[in-house]
């Protein structure tokens, strides 16, 4: 088959999983029958070939792990969408930062589309990827992120500490938005965002912020309510739920 366009994708799947409080990988918890990373490598798959789409996946693992993905993902056929593995870091911006450095090996274009897409994020569906494409190819825009409007009010507080959680400021909520994966960045801006991050030791839980660390705008892509990541075990029982209901 030969594929009209080319997309890149990177998985970050190093996480530890500790708010899981399982011995478990929740990547291999089962959502309906079916394992969180098989949801979340087969969304992708089927955009790829809903979309006649060339798609090169890099999963991101916990050290250690690399040989063992691999066996699972030649037994399970994602060879056509994962073309490499390798190993992440101790936070999530270097293990996204691996990621961007193998895909130097595929020789991408500046403009080519990067998703970064949490492998624990498995109930994304096909609509939410394509509106970020879209925004990426089409418009003149580096980067976007999709995102939902918040429902909760949201307090900001003095310090990260539970126990002395004293509130500075109630934002407006109609400007606040909870952002999601995927992010999409064209290839050149993404990676010149990781080389900076990586000389600086910037950090951040999300990827586009680095984006706007160094000044680039992003633009918030209607998400999807459902598209939720599977972090502590009433997770599983939401995904259930909403998963029943699809
Ligand atoms: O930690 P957080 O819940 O934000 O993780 C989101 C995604 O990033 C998960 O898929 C997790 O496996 C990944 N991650 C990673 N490397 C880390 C931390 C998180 O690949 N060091």
């Amino acid at each position: 088959m030969s594929c009209s366009r080319k997309l890149y994708v990177i998985f970050p799947a190093a996480g530890s999983g500790s708010r899981m409080h399982s011995d478990k990988n929740k990547l291999l918890m089962e959502v309906g029958g079916v394992s969180v990373i098989d949801r979340t490598l087969s969304a992708f798959k089927k955009f790829a070939d809903t979309k006649d789409i060339e798609l090169n996946g890099v999963l991101v693992v916990s050290p250690g792990k690399v040989a063992w993905w691999e066996s699972y993902i030649s037994d399970k056929d994602y060879s056509s969408i994962i073309c490499a593995i390798t190993e992440g870091g101790d936070t999530r911006t270097g293990s996204v930062g691996n990621g961007v450095a193998v895909l130097e090996d595929y020789d991408p274009s500046d403009d080519d589309p990067v998703f970064i897409h949490d492998a624990a994020r498995c109930l994304i569906d096909i609509d939410s990827i394509t509106r970020c494409l879209e925004v990426i190819t089409e418009e003149d825009t580096p980067v976007c992120v999709s995102g939902v409007k918040t429902k909760n009010t949201i307090k900001m507080v003095r310090t990260g500490s539970s126990e002395s959680a004293i509130v500075e400021s109630t934002p407006d909520r109609d400007l606040l938005y909870e952002v999601q994966t995927p992010q999409c960045f064209k290839y050149r801006v993404l990676s010149d965002c990781y080389s900076e991050a990586s000389a600086e030791g910037y950090e951040a839980t999300d990827d586009t912020a680095l984006a706007e660390h160094y000044g680039y705008p992003v633009k918030i892509v209607e998400g999807s309510y459902s598209n939720i990541k599977i972090t502590t075990p009433e997770d599983i029982v939401i995904a259930e739920a909403l998963l029943n209901n699809r």
